[in-house]
């Protein structure tokens, strides 16, 4: 019998007298109501028909006089003798209370709203529609960036980009490059030693060296990287910090290519006004040796604060390869010569932007990272 035929009769006539049986009966009423209201607008209906849908279940349910519920009422609590009707009117109260709040149309839509958006979200991923979480861009640190600006000069030039460990041995950071075992910046306080054979690399130069083996004479390349010393930080020092070493070689090189290059370089970073000076230095790996400076950018040779009223900047050390050197990198110094420079980049950037403290450079405060 299904409740529809049970709701027509009274419970006398359904043989449900006790209260077990009643509440069973109920608890079968409550389970349809349940499953209908689980039921509705299911499938692919448009709008009207599940407004349609909406009105047929509302009255099914709760239509005066021929609703389930009105029949409830009529046949089983008004034709339950007064003595009993106790357990069967808190029965069908609770069932009309759960009827009226799941069929009335309102609620009925709002329900079918709702599964409608679920069964969306579940078919086609979230509202793309909807704003999105906006998150910071980050900016190219200034180190970076210069050392990009740096490369994109030499690259103009023809040189090519080449890239050595930070983690190098003993043997290409000194030895190879004819630092002997009594010059100073092998001791212990410039270096830092992992073993007696491998150190973190003091310069980018033993590039130079591995360069040299892999791709022989002729060779053009700029290697920028990270180096390291066992040095106190200060404004001007850290104990890492970034290079880009330049090694030309190539048969007839001399020393009017170094200047040439490291002049024209000079003018393309900071304007062609710039000029530049040559001045004598020792470096174990070139000879002869020197240190090129720049005509202030700041006063244009005039004297300032930041060229210490020279007029002039300080900005790598150079020479033409020492013969060894070239040897100790497979190249025959009776057929090729080469000229060589190392540069700290954050000395550059420190110029390029007028920052005056080293250490700005790594403490990842964005208060000074976000101007660049
Ligand atoms: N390696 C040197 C340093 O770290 C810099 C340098 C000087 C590199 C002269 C060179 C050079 O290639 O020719 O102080």
């Amino acid at each position: 019998m299904t409740i529809d035929e049970k709701t027509g009769k009274t419970l006398a006539q359904l043989g449900l007298t006790d209260s077990t049986g009643i509440a069973s009966l109920f608890a079968e009423v409550r389970a349809a109501a349940e499953a209908e209201a689980e039921a509705f607008g299911r499938g692919d209906v448009d709008e009207a028909e599940v407004v349609w849908q909406a009105k047929i279940l509302r009255d099914r349910w709760l239509a005066r006089g021929r609703g389930l519920i009105a029949r409830i009422d009529q046949n089983w609590l008004r034709q339950t003798p007064k003595e009993s009707r106790g357990v069967v009117g808190a029965e069908f109260n609770r069932l009309r209370q759960y009827a009226t709040a799941q069929f009335e149309i309102d609620p009925l839509l709002a329900a079918h709203r709702q599964k409608t958006l679920a069964r969306y979200e579940k078919r086609r991923g979230p509202d793309l529609t909807l704003p999105g979480n906006r998150r910071e861009l980050g900016s190219i640190h200034p180190v970076t960036r210069v050392q990009r600006e740096l490369e994109d000069i030499f690259i103009g030039l023809g040189f090519h980009i080449e890239t050595g460990p930070e983690i190098e041995s003993v043997y290409n950071n000194f030895d190879a490059l004819n630092i002997h075992e009594s010059h100073p910046s092998r001791d212990d306080w410039d270096t830092l030693y992992i073993s007696s054979d491998v150190l973190l690399r003091t310069h980018t130069s033993p590039v130079q060296i591995r360069a040299m083996r892999k791709y022989g004479a002729p060779l053009y390349i700029i290697t920028p990287g990270k180096c390291y010393r066992n040095e106190n930080p200060d404004a001007t020092h850290s104990a890492m910090f970034s290079q880009i070493e330049g090694l030309a070689v190539d048969a007839d090189i001399n020393f009017a290519d170094l200047k040439g290059t490291l002049d024209f370089f000079a003018k393309k970073f900071f304007g062609e006004k710039t000029r530049t000076r040559f001045q004598p230095s020792f470096f174990p790996f070139t000879e002869p040796s020197g240190e090129m400076a720049a005509s202030c950018p700041f006063c244009g040779g005039q004297g300032c604060r930041t060229c210490k009223d020279s007029g002039w900047i300080e900005l790598m050390g150079c020479g033409m390869v020492h013969p060894d050197v070239l040897r100790n990198g497979g190249i025959d110094p009776e057929r090729y010569s080469g000229w060589a420079f190392g540069l700290g980049i954050e000395r550059f950037a420190m110029l390029k932007y007028d920052i005056g403290e080293i250490q700005n450079f790594f403490q990842s405060d964005v208060r000074f990272l976000r101007q660049f």
